[in-house]
């Protein structure tokens, strides 16, 4: 096996303990999410601030729907994507109208302008993070110009295994970078920072960023 056939079989393994634990914890994790917040509220009300109600949103990780993509789908056409066919399950009951999608987020491909508003809420830290910055190239190519994308991010880096994650009875994988990190890719990314705040809900401390892809047309 060469280096790059290793690597790539790590991967898939750490992919499938993802999607399996989801699938085994989904209804135990939306037991544990807070309702919406005045302050997410107003972050995911300016990500389609200045938006037609036509305007076409994204949501990566969308997990079961709740809050996040039920709010959004009353206001936008939306598209959720998630690794797990039990989180998507609840998704399709739980946010009537929405189109959902089963995939790996690093493998989609959509075509360039494609969305209005990007999110990936608590998401994006179980992709394997040497694939954060060509993830979010690509989502700077899926929205169209002056696009926004919201997403949290933890405040410190980590890499690693839970055997049984808050005792919920299965394993689960995580992978990121600190917040200040995401300030650089994001700048490398292309987009201009437009609001970073630091909130906590319940005993959970994220880096909320709200950002926008500022390239003109063909620019
Ligand atoms: C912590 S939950 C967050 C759900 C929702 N965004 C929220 O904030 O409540 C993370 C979700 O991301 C999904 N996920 C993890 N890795 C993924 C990947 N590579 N592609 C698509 N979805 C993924 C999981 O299946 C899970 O539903």
């Amino acid at each position: 096996m060469t280096t790059d056939h290793i690597e790539r079989d790590r991967h898939r393994r750490q992919l499938a303990l993802v999607e399996a634990g989801y699938d085994r914890m989904a209804e135990s994790y939306l037991a544990s999410k807070p309702p919406l917040t005045p302050d997410v509220e107003a972050l995911l009300q300016h990500l389609i601030d200045g938006l037609s109600p036509d305007a076409p949103v994204l949501d990566l990780g969308c997990g079961a729907g709740l809050p996040v993509a039920r709010w959004l789908a009353e206001r936008h056409p939306i598209t959720g994507v998630d690794l797990s066919a039990r989180q998507l399950e609840l998704a399709r009951a739980n946010v009537p109208g929405g189109v959902f999608i089963q995939a790996d987020m690093t493998e989609l491909d959509f075509p360039a302008g494609s969305f209005s508003g990007v999110l990936a809420l608590h998401s994006i830290i179980h992709v394997p993070r040497e694939e954060h910055l060509p993830l979010l190239r690509r989502i700077h190519d899926w929205l169209r110009p002056n696009g926004r994308f919201l997403a949290t991010w933890p405040l410190s880096a980590w890499e690693g295994t839970e055997a049984s994650w808050s005792g919920w009875g299965a394993p689960m994988w995580w992978s990121h970078f600190g917040a200040d990190m995401y300030e650089e890719l994001l700048g490398q990314a292309r987009f201009t920072i437009e609001i970073a705040e630091t909130l906590q809900t319940q005993d959970e401390t994220w880096r909320w960023m709200l950002v926008r892809n500022a390239v003109r047309e063909g620019g």
